[in-house]
């Protein structure tokens, strides 16, 4: 199959031209001004911007979490991902506790088979290094494609980890070449507050934010950049959501130590006033960190211009409000924590960051797909738009208007977090290596397709397919 993408706006985060794009099978073969090649189908992306197709670092499809598991499985998840124009994610593995690595990697991957909508590789969150995997075991990880390691500093009697766990595993990776990201949080504080706050009767969805002061996070990600610092490791802090929390990322940056912070779409547009909504609405925005004080918002943008962020992530991790969220009806710490996103990212941003000139078109796509590509080992198969990378295109109508809702998104969740935001500009066509995914609203190509990507290790390039097979 070949496919001919003519007179767009070709965006990567270095570049702005018009030209053609020429594929064949799976891979980008040719860029030039008005090609005189035939093929099999021809897009007319005259006026439209060519985006490389979108990487979502962070996910959780399928995932049990807080009593219950996410609403959104793969083909569900990635089918709203396809649609919001990211064509490969990296999900999380969760160790179960006592269960080894190789035994938590079949799991995951069983629940994969099949399903895949677009492309897709794995993290592991280490939870047991006692009872379950071994060093030894998740030294061998990166070999297998699996190149980053997650610890949550947070979620005490559930997945939070130890500094002796998380200190281990920095080791391990300044070894292996994989890449340590955090949840940081500090877990036993927070859970001293949620107590004390359950103790004097205070159940209501908003004392979630409340038992869980922006100081708890800025604390933990200060102790994870400084044990990072004596193992050895790469440190990527996950879901970044206030002041407290980039003041020690921005400090080891502007150091020259190895430290990554990524935010989330949510941080730039839910504060805490929407967890007061009243009549358990609230619990639409309990996720972790919580929605912070509004002035957070502005340091957020401040902060992913300039590169003291590097990437945003959606956080998917979608639960019903009707019937997951009310399982913590009467008690805030029951309500599983997270909210879905996977399909409105690039809507979010190119509203709210490119048109009103808060970033640029090419920070925009630097942000939502070449640094997680980077940072990821998926560079440059995945991320940009180059000769020898993987045809994962995306064909955006920067005039098309959408008004985001819950009744048309392809989660199943029952709700959105950005319900009845009008935005300006849309994914029209989506190709995954090559494939026709979205076209006329419709997903083209069937679950299955997407397929798994092994990682390169930390720092090193996943060569092109073409390169590959040469
Ligand atoms: O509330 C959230 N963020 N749920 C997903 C798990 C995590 O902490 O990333
Ligand atoms: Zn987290
Ligand atoms: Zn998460």
């Amino acid at each position: 199959m070949s496919v001919l993408i003519k007179g767009g706006r070709i965006i990567t985060a270095a570049d702005d031209y018009v030209a053609d794009i020429y594929v064949e099978d799976e891979t980008v073969t040719l860029i030039g001004e008005s090609l005189d090649v035939g093929a099999d189908k021809v897009v007319d992306a005259t006026g439209k911007y060519v985006l490389p197709g979108l990487v979502d670092p962070h996910t959780h499809l399928d995932m049990p979490f807080g009593g219950t598991t996410t609403i959104d499985d793969v083909e569900s998840g990635q089918t709203a991902a396809a649609f919001g124009g990211t064509t490969c994610h990296v999900d999380f593995i969760i160790q179960p506790q006592g269960s080894t690595f190789a035994d938590a990697v079949g799991e995951w991957r069983a629940k994969a088979n099949g399903k895949q909508v677009i492309d897709m590789g794995y993290h592991m969150a280490v939870t047991d290094l006692a009872e379950g995997g071994t060093l030894e075991e998740l030294a061998s990880l990166p070999d297998e494609g699996i190149t980053s390691y997650k610890l949550f500093m947070a979620y005490k009697g559930a997945l939070m980890v130890d500094d002796e766990t998380l200190f281990r595993t920095m080791e391990v990776a300044a070894r292996t070449g994989a890449l340590v990201m955090v949840h940081a949080e500090n877990g036993d504080a927070i859970d001293v507050l949620v107590k004390r706050a359950l103790a004097e009767g205070k159940t209501e969805p908003r004392y979630h934010a409340l038992t869980r002061p922006p100081e708890t996070e800025g604390e933990a990600t200060n102790r994870a950049i400084q044990l990072s610092r004596v193992a050895g490791s790469p440190l990527y802090v996950v879901h970044v959501s206030c002041k407290e929390a980039i003041e020690p990322i921005e400090l080891a940056r502007d150091k020259g130590w190895a430290v990554w912070g990524e935010t989330c779409t949510q941080y730039f547009f839910i504060d805490y006033s929407f967890l007061e909504k009243p009549n358990f609405e609230g619990a639409k925005y309990v996720y972790t960190p919580p929605p912070r004080a509004k002035e957070n918002q502005e340091h957020l943008w401040n902060a992913v211009r300039t590169d003291k962020l590097s990437a945003i992530s959606t956080d998917h991790c979608a639960f019903l409000w009707d019937g997951q969220k009310t399982l913590g009806k009467d008690d805030f710490s029951k309500i599983p924590n997270g909210g879905p996103g996977l399909e409105n990212r690039l809507h979010m941003i190119h509203e709210f960051g490119v048109r009103t000139g808060r970033i640029s078109l090419n920070r925009m796509v630097e942000l939502l797909a070449t640094s997680p590509a980077r940072l990821f080992g998926l560079y440059p198969r995945k991320g940009t738009i180059a000769v020898g990378s993987d045809a994962d295109i995306v064909v955006f109508d920067p005039e098309k208007k959408l008004t985001i809702t819950a009744a048309n998104q392809h989660s199943k969740t029952d709700y959105n977090l950005y319900e009845g935001t009008e935005v300006t500009g849309s994914p029209e066509f989506v190709l995954l290596r090559g494939n026709v995914l979205v076209e006329n609203d419709q997903l083209v190509a069937s679950p299955g397709i997407g397929e798994y990507v092994a990682r390169a290790k930390f720092g090193q390039e996943l060569r092109a397919r073409s390169a590959v097979t040469q």
